[in-house]
């Protein structure tokens, strides 16, 4: 809903009437970036990786595409560089400003900060790429997590 509210039918209509043959464009569900629509995921045959576009123009899609197609370096978009604290994010996940989520941002503030530097460190001094970046900083976020049902009063 948040990609068709932001004009995707009209975009995938303009990207399967431009496109070339080798090229697939199609509607999927929702690819879970709704705060940044329209989001499009390209995947490239034979690749185990796909590649987001996240907030991008019709016209940009295009050159992406053409750029996939020639073979040239693509910078997509990561979601290590998302933040995911009230005024670096589009959607607020608690709730304004109100006062019983402070400590919820302290946490995530501090949470965030750290993979930061971590992620910056792992550039540096072991030369992972932003994928890699990502993949640590989405496994260290599901391994923080806290199961509530397992905290007895
Ligand atoms: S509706 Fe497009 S990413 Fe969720």
């Amino acid at each position: 809903m948040a990609c068709h509210l932001a004009g995707s039918a009209e975009m995938l209509r303009e990207l399967e009437s431009s496109v070339g043959a080798g090229v697939s464009v199609a509607g999927v569900s929702c690819l879970g970036r709704c705060d940044r629509a329209p989001a499009a995921c390209v995947s490239v045959q034979d690749s185990e990786h796909e590649h987001f576009f996240l907030g991008r123009s019709t016209d940009e899609l295009k050159e992406i595409v053409g750029s996939f197609l020639r073979v040239e370096p693509v910078t997509e978009d990561h979601d290590a560089d998302w933040g995911a604290v009230a005024g670096e994010s589009l959607v607020d996940s608690h709730g304004g400003n109100l006062p019983r989520y402070s400590a919820a941002r302290l946490v995530i503030e501090a949470r965030d900060a750290s993979l930061r530097k971590a992620g910056e460190i792992l550039v540096k001094e072991s030369g992972w790429g932003p994928w890699q970046v990502e993949q640590f900083r989405l496994g260290c976020i599901r391994r923080s997590r806290v199961d509530l049902r397992s905290i007895r009063r």
